[in-house]
Order: structure tokens, then sequence, then C-alpha cells
């Protein structure tokens, strides 16, 4: 019998590669998913599906009753840091009410472990670059107070079962998926912008700091932390790149127009980098495709273009 592993927001960006690479690798995968963001064509179509809310409690104890995960990768979240800031009590009952059902009732149906995407947003602004993962949390936006509390919750929750669990605390993740909208990272922005022929608004005049990951390569994260011993983990590059050199790097594939530069926007942190040493040294993690790569391949997939990309 394969094993078996629950991947919830699987239908979602990041989920979809995560189920693609455990079902590659033989696993038996069920996706709970509410599809407010992820999509049915995202779905692997060897992947067990249900389709449900992460706090309706009957239905995720009954599905974790009758799969019996071995694994839970919890990746359902909202995801937004602008809607956390309109509308905090639904992400909080999202993140933190969410994070807590699936976790009590992954353990309580026998799960040995739980891989939590965590957020470089539970830093808040950082004091010292890189920041590793013993550094102070101080979140500053609605989104990263409930990411931070939900790592509490599967701590606290975790200890109660006597079970594992690891954080990954990924920072800005890009690559083929990522939908466009008023929410998407830079890279989709971006592309977008360019085969719209408009002109993409760099704020901060361009100057903000990022650390960018490639979601294949996060995707790996997820299946390393599976056979390894739990922790907490940054997942990222470990470069600090200026937005204004992604957007240089997508402008000369599509020799489009040149960007709006615009003041910093309320809240938003100016430099940030996360050390993924550790994720190293614990996991054998370390990211393998270069922002250029990764960003030649994501235009790429926007396109249509064909790829015949690898997973390793
Ligand atoms: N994209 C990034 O750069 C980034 C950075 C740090 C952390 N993360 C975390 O990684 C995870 C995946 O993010 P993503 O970028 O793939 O976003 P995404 O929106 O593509 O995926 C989230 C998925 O969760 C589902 N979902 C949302 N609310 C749900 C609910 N109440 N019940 C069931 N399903 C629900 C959505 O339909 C979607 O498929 C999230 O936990 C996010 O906080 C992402």
């Amino acid at each position: 019998m394969s094993l078996r592993v629950v991947i919830t927001g699987g239908a979602g960006f990041i989920g979809s590669h995560v189920v693609d690479l455990f079902i590659k690798n033989g696993f038996e995968v069920l996706v709970i998913d509410d599809l407010s963001r992820g999509k049915v064509e995202n779905l692997n179509e060897k992947a067990n599906f249900v389709r449900a809310d992460i706090r309706d409690i009957k239905t995720v104890r009954k599905t974790m009753e009758d799969f019996k995960p071995l694994v839970v990768c919890h990746l359902a979240a909202q995801v937004s840091v602008s809607s956390s800031l309109t509308n905090p009590v639904n992400d909080a009952s999202i993140n933190i009410c969410g994070t807590i059902t699936i976790a009590e009732e992954a353990y309580r149906a026998g799960a040995e472990k739980i891989i939590f995407a965590s957020s470089a947003a539970v830093y808040g602004s950082p004091e010292n670059l890189p920041v590793s993962e013993d550094d102070r949390l101080q979140p500053v936006s609605p989104y990263g107070v409930s990411k931070k509390a939900a790592e509490d919750y599967l701590r606290l929750i975790s200890d109660k079962y006597g079970r594992e669990f690891s954080i990954l605390r990924l920072s800005n993740v890009y690559g083929p998926g990522q939908v466009f909208g008023n929410d998407s990272g830079v890279v989709p922005a971006f592309i977008e912008s360019f085969t719209n022929n408009g002109r993409a608004n760099l704020y901060g005049f361009g100057k903000m700091v990022r650390d960018f990951v490639y979601v294949k390569d996060v995707a790996r994260a997820f299946f390393m932390a599976f056979s390894k011993e739990g922790g907490i983990f940054n997942i990222s590059s470990g470069n600090g790149t200026e937005i204004r050199e992604v957007f240089e790097l997508i402008k000369r594939q599509f020799r489009g127009k040149d960007a709006n530069l615009l003041p910093p926007r309320k809240g938003e942190i100016e430099k940030m980098i996360l050390d993924s040493s550790k994720a190293f040294q614990k996991l054998r993690w370390r990211p393998r495709v270069s922002l250029e790569e990764g960003i030649k391949v994501t235009i790429d997939h926007y396109l249509g273009i064909k790829k015949g990309e690898s997973d390793e």
C-alpha cells in the first residue's frame, strides 16, 4: 500500500506543485481545498479531492478518519496581506481556526507529522538581514499575526498528541501557476503588464528588496521535510533582489515599456531576506533554480510554451 498524504490547498499555486511531487514519488494524495482561489484544472488527476472549507470540522474529521494520512501538508490559507488588513476576522478565522481544525483532526486520525506553510511575514520588519529562524517574531500585518498564531497552535497541538511538525517559513514564491490579480506577486503582475502592453507599477521606487524562491524548489522542501526530523525552517533563496531588477529581467524578454515609479505603499517592509542555511543543514534542501532561469520558465509557461521541465 502506498503512503498517504493529505495536502490542504492542493488546488492552489504552491499546493498543486507539492501534490504533483508527492504523486510523482508514488504517494497516494488527498487534497482538501474549498476552491476559493484554487482551481480544479490545477489538480493532478491522480489526486483524491474533497471540496471543503478547512474550518468545517465534521468534513475534515471524516476525511482524515477515512483516509488516515501518515503526513499532512497544510497550505490552505487566506494568503493576501491586503485582505487581512481589510478583513482581519476572516483572515484569523481561516488561518488560525482552520489550522487548529486541520492539526486536531489530522493527529486525532493518527497522522505522524504536519508540514505547515508559514511565511516570512511572521518576522515583520527585521532588525538584521538575512533573518534566521531564531530572530524576533514581530509581524506587522494581520496575515503575519495569524501565521504566527497558527505556528504556535501547531506546536501546542502536536505536543498534546506527541507527534511531529515542521514549519516552513516561505519567502516570496514565484513560478508557473501563480495567479494574476490584485494580490498576486510581482512576477505575474509584471508579466501581465507586458502582455497587455501596459505599464507596471514599481512601488518603493523599485528599491524594495525581496527574496525570491522558485515554486518547484519550495515543493521539494515540503517533500524533503516529510522524511527528515521536524523543526522550523526558512525556505528561501537567501539572496536579496531589488524589485526593479526583477522588472528588468522580465522587461528584457518582452522589450516592454518602462514602469511607473511610485512611493512605497503603507505597511510594506523595505527589505526581506531569509537565511535558509538551517534547511540545508537539517533537510539537505537548497534552492536549485536561479531567478533568471525561474523567470524564463515562468514567462514561457504564461505564454503557453511547453517546456520539458523537471522537478529535480
Ligand atoms: N505565494 C507566496 O509567496 C507565499 C509566501 C509565504 C507563504 N505562503 C503560504 O503558502 C500557502 C499557499 O499559498 P499560495 O501562494 O499557493 O496561495 P493560493 O491562494 O494559490 O493557495 C491557497 C489555497 O488554499 C485554498 N483555501 C483558501 N481558504 C481555504 C479554506 N478556508 N478552506 C479550504 N481551502 C482554502 C484556496 O482555494 C487555494 O487553493 C499559504 O499558506 C500561504 O500563506 C505563500
